[in-house]
C-alpha cells in the first residue's frame, strides 16, 4: 500500500474524518474538493482508492487528482492505495482514523465491460460494497452515502423519474443492475439495524468540471460517455463524434438525458452528509440528483460547440444496445429534503469542461 503509513495499534489522528472511497476518480475528487474548500478544520478527509481508473505521476504517492486538491486549498487529504475488498487494509485505515461517515464513490462503471467481464463488476461493485459495510459495521461507522445512478429505473416507464419510479426491471447489463443490488442490499441492512443512515443518490449524467479547470474527467481509453467524447473531438484527439441513433421519438431523433453538472453533484454530496445530524434520516433514502431538464446529443454538440469555438463534426451511427430514448430527473424530493438544485447551466457544464479538456489534452497526464 502507498500513501499513508498505516499504524497498527492506534489512530494516528483523533480529528474526525469521512472516508471516501474511490475519491481519486471523477466524481469523487470533485467531493473531495469542494468539501474540502468548504468545511472547517475539524474534520479530513480520508480517501482509499485502488488507483485502477485514476492516474498518479511515477515517483508520487498520491494520484494526480488529490495532489492537485492539496494544492489548490492548502490542505492533506489522507490516502490509502488500496482496494475496499482488502478486509485488512480496511480494517486498519478505520484503525487510524475517526471515521465518522463514508461516502462511497468505488466501482468500476463501464457499462460495455460490465457485459463482457460480469464477475469483475459484481466483485468489485457488490462484493467490494458487502466488503466495506462490514468494516463500517466493525466499527461501528454507519453514516452512508452511496454513489447510486439513474441506471436503476431501466426502461422509463413515465417521465420524469421520481424515486417511487419502480428500479431494477428490465436492466440491461452487469454494471446497472450491480448498482441495483447494492440499493437493495442497503435496504436490507437498513431494515436490519436501525443504526443505519444510508443515503443512496442517483446520479443522472454527470459531466462538466472543476471551474478552475485544474481537475476533470480523465477517462482511460476512448470515452463511453458522451460528454467527454465530444470534447476530445474538440480538442483534436479523436475525429469525429458518432451519433448513436436518430430515429428516436425526440426533439431531433437523437437520445435526451438528463446533464448534471459535477459541481453541482458536490454540492449534493455536502447536503447528504448534513442531513446526517437529522434524525429523521435514519434508514435507506434514494434520492436524485439530475436538473429535471434534457438535452439531446446534438444540443449537446450545439452547445458545445458555442462554448469552445471548436467544430466538433458527427456522423450518425447505429443506435446503441440498451440505449433508452429519453431520461431525466425528477429532482423535487432532493430540493425538500437536501434543500438542493442543480445551479449550473448547460453553457457552464461545456465552458468548464473545455477548460479543463483544453489545458489537458491527454487529461492528468498532460
Ligand atoms: P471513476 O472511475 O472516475 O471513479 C471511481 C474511482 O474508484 C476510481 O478512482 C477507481 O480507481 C476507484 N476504484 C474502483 N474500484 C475500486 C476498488 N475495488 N477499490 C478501491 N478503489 C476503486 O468513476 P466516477 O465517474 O467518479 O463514478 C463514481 C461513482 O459514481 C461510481 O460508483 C459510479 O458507479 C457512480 N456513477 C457514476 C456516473 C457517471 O456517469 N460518472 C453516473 C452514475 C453513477
Ligand atoms: C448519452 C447519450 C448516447 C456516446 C451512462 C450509463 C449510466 C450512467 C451514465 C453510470 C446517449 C449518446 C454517447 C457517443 C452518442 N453511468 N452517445 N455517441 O448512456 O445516458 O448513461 O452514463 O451510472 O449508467 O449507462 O450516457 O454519455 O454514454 O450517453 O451518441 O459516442 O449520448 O446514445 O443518447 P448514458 P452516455
Amino acid at each position: 500500500m502507498g500513501g499513508d503509513t498505516l499504524n497498527e495499534d492506534k489512530r494516528i489522528d483523533m480529528t474526525r474524518a469521512i472516508l471516501v472511497t474511490g475519491g481519486a476518480g471523477y466524481v469523487g475528487s470533485h467531493t473531495v474538493a469542494y468539501l474540502l474548500e468548504n468545511m472547517g478544520n475539524d474534520l479530513e478527509i480520508v480517501v482509499v482508492d485502488n488507483l485502477i481508473n485514476s492516474y498518479r505521476k511515477p515517483g508520487q504517492k498520491k494520484p494526480e487528482s488529490l495532489r492537485i486538491i492539496e494544492d489548490m486549498t492548502g490542505k492533506t487529504i489522507h490516502f490509502y492505495n488500496c482496494d475496499i475488498r482488502d478486509v485488512q487494509a480496511m480494517h486498519r485505515v478505520f484503525q487510524n482514523h475517526l471515521i465518522e461517515c463514508v461516502i462511497h464513490f468505488a466501482a468500476l462503471k463501464a457499462v460495455g465491460e460490465s457485459v463482457t467481464k460480469p464477475l469483475e463488476y459484481y466483485q468489485a461493485n457488490v462484493s467490494g460494497t458487502c466488503t466495506l459495510f462490514e468494516v463500517m459495521r466493525d466499527h461501528g461507522v454507519h453514516k452512508l452515502v452511496y454513489s447510486s445512478s439513474c441506471t436503476v429505473y431501466g426502461e422509463p416507464q413515465r417521465l420524469p423519474l421520481d424515486e417511487t419510479h419502480p428500479t431494477g426491471a428490465g436492466l440491461t447489463n452487469p454494471y446497472g443492475r450491480s448498482k441495483y443490488f447494492c440499493e437493495e442490499i442497503m435496504k436490507d441492512l437498513c431494515a436490519s439495524d436501525k443504526k443505519w443512515s444510508v443515503i443512496s443518490l442517483r446520479y443522472f449524467n454527470p459531466v462538466g468540471a472543476h471551474p478552475s479547470g485544474r481537475i476533470g474527467e480523465d477517462p482511460r481509453g476512448t470515452p463511453n460517455n458522451l460528454m467527454p467524447y465530444i470534447a476530445q473531438v474538440a480538442v483534436g484527439r479523436l475525429e469525429e463524434l458518432q451519433v448513436f441513433g436518430s430515429d428516436y421519438p425526440t426533439v431531433d431523433g437523437t437520445g435526451v438525458r438528463d446533464y448534471v453538472h459535477v459541481q453541482d453533484l458536490a454540492e449534493g454530496h455536502a447536503g447528504a452528509l448534513a442531513c446526517f445530524n437529522k434524525t429523521e434520516f435514519t434508514g435507506f433514502h434514494a434520492i436524485n440528483l439530475g436538473t429535471g431538464t434534457g438535452y439531446s446529443v446534438l444540443q449537446m454538440v450545439a452547445a458545445f460547440e458555442a462554448a469552445s469555438g471548436k467544430r466538433v463534426p458527427w456522423r450518425v451511427a447505429a443506435r446503441r444496445a440498451g440505449d433508452v430514448a429519453v431520461n431525466y430527473a425528477d429532482a423535487s424530493l432532493a430540493a425538500r429534503t437536501l434543500g438542493w438544485r442543480a445551479r449550473r447551466t448547460l453553457a457552464d457544464m461545456c465552458a468548464d469542461t473545455w477548460r479543463w479538456q483544453s489545458t489537458h489534452p491527454h487529461g492528468y497526464a498532460t
